[in-house]
């Protein structure tokens, strides 16, 4: 027995030469019985695809080979064989152990159920094809993030969850408190902190310190944002990342978001596990194609200003028309990068009302350093700018923004001590992965999403 080697059926199905004496564990995904033997497929979530299992009668285990049903678990050991099918090899089964078995209530009894279905079993939902490859994806996604900033020498900065600063100034947080909101309310002197605590949304103050420290920095974490916007493209609690660079300008910004997004479109590119044509054959026929054009092509840039005259000018008959001062909707940005450029783009030096406090002002007074990626099927994918670095010039935004000074001395001290040119973007991480795999909803790109009204 101690010759056995476990393994995954990921390892079995890719070696190179037959495996003899292994034993693999997972779920049976579906048998089939004849008189001599039955045929089952067992997935363990290594890989998308199940091994066929060859279990001749009588060998042991076989005994309760009716209990084996779709979603039970089993330990199956054996010898991997050349198979006469589509795959490579098969497990001759030399023994069957039932781990757990799936009556007939288990809800995945057969296959193409409806992504709205499947948010209603979250707990399960990742033992399906789809799900099994989005996940695994976002795993792969969020090592190549790491990969691009490590190969950059970046620092990946743990910046806090809870925080008393609101950094887009949008007001859309969710307090954190010990108080029970039915017995006591309003004086935060008693709270936990002794003070107003929130939910991040977003790591870039505490970014800022340490980009101007360390040079070159990173975050990647979860956000959170209460705003009560219930589309398939906002999560109230998801991933960003959040480079921040030291000495650096709009422009270096643009350069790192454009190399960021391409690093990621070539990972996905160069799949080859069978999720990726999973995604271009059952989700996405298109998904290929276009993240190649994306991979290849140079992001068009393109000021605030220019975007909205381009629009004015179309003969598209917009929901929103597009007037200067105003933020681009969606149907906008789609517009853009969809049927104007047919390219990603990025739209920078936006007007400075609609913009938070700590972008650069620009010398026209009106415009501030800010920059938008946008990309087709998602629009919004990269929000960024740099950073105002001029003492005087931030106290102004933050006094017309309404802050409180004191709370925010640590980050204005940032400019009183060897202030420096800064900038840095979020990469909202489901979008991306929604880029990448062409998933239409945000909620199946998170493993329990959490949306208004939501959070099952
Ligand atoms: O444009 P945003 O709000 O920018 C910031 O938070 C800056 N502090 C980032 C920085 O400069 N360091 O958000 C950045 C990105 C968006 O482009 C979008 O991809 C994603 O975060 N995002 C969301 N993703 C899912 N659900 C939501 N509710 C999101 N809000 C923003
Ligand atoms: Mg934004």
């Amino acid at each position: 027995m101690s010759s056995i080697k476990r393994t995954t059926v990921k390892e079995a199905l890719t070696c190179e030469v037959a495996m003899e004496q292994i034993e693999i564990q997972g779920w049976v995904r579906t048998r089939r019985d004849s008189k001599a033997f039955a045929f089952l497929e067992i997935n363990d979530g290594s890989s998308l695809a199940s091994i066929q299992v060859v279990a001749d009668a009588g060998i042991p285990g076989y005994e309760r080979i009716k209990e084996m049903s779709t979603g039970a678990s089993v330990v199956v050991q054996g010898q991997l064989v050349e198979s006469p099918g589509k795959q490579k090899w098969e497990l001759q089964a030399q023994r069957l152990s039932l781990l757990g078995v799936a009556p007939d209530s288990y809800p995945l009894q057969k296959k193409g159920h409806s992504p709205e279905f499947l948010r209603s079993i979250l707990h399960l939902r990742p033992r399906t094809n789809l799900f099994g490859a989005i996940f695994r994806t976002r795993s792969r996604m969020a090592a190549a993030v790491h990969d691009f900033f490590n190969s950059r020498d970046f620092i990946w900065v743990h910046t806090p969850i809870i925080t008393g600063s609101d950094c887009e100034g949008a007001g859309e947080m969710f307090h954190v408190t010990t108080m029970d909101p039915l017995k006591e309310h309003g004086d935060y002197e008693k709270d936990f902190f002794g003070k107003s605590a929130q939910l991040t949304v977003s790591g870039q103050l505490e970014a800022e310190c340490f980009a101007c420290a360390l040079g070159n920095v990173y975050t990647f974490g979860p956000t959170f944002r209460a705003e009560n916007s219930n589309t398939t493209r906002h999560a109230s609690e998801f991933w960003m990342i959040e480079p921040e660079m030291a000495f650096c300008n709009l422009e270096g910004d643009m350069d790192v978001a454009e190399d960021f997004i391409k690093h990621l479109v070539n990972t996905m590119l160069a799949d080859e596990s069978g999720d990726m044509e999973f995604f271009g054959k059952f989700v996405d026929k298109g998904l290929r194609a276009r993240l190649e054009h994306v991979s290849q092509s140079r992001f068009i840039r393109c000021s605030y200003t220019e975007a909205i005259e381009i629009m004015q000018k179309s003969a598209v008959n917009f929901e929103y028309p597009p007037i200067w001062g105003m933020d681009l909707q969606t149907e906008h940005e789609r517009f853009l990068t969809e049927k104007h450029f047919k390219t990603p783009v990025i739209v920078y030096n936006y007007p400075k009302d609609i913009k938070p406090f700590y972008m650069r002002l620009n010398d026209d007074g009106k415009t501030v350093t800010a920059m938008d990626v946008l990309v087709p099927g998602i629009g919004e994918i990269i929000g960024g700018s740099q950073r105002e670095e001029r003492l005087d010039v931030l106290e102004d935004n933050m006094r017309c923004s309404g802050l409180n000074m004191e709370d925010y001395s640590w980050y204005t001290d940032l400019r009183r001590f060897g202030t420096v040119p800064h900038a840095g973007f979020g990469l909202g991480f489901e979008r991306l992965l929604m880029f990448v795999t062409g998933v239409q909803n945000i909620r199946d790109v998170l493993p329990f999403p959490r949306t208004p009204r939501n959070c099952g």
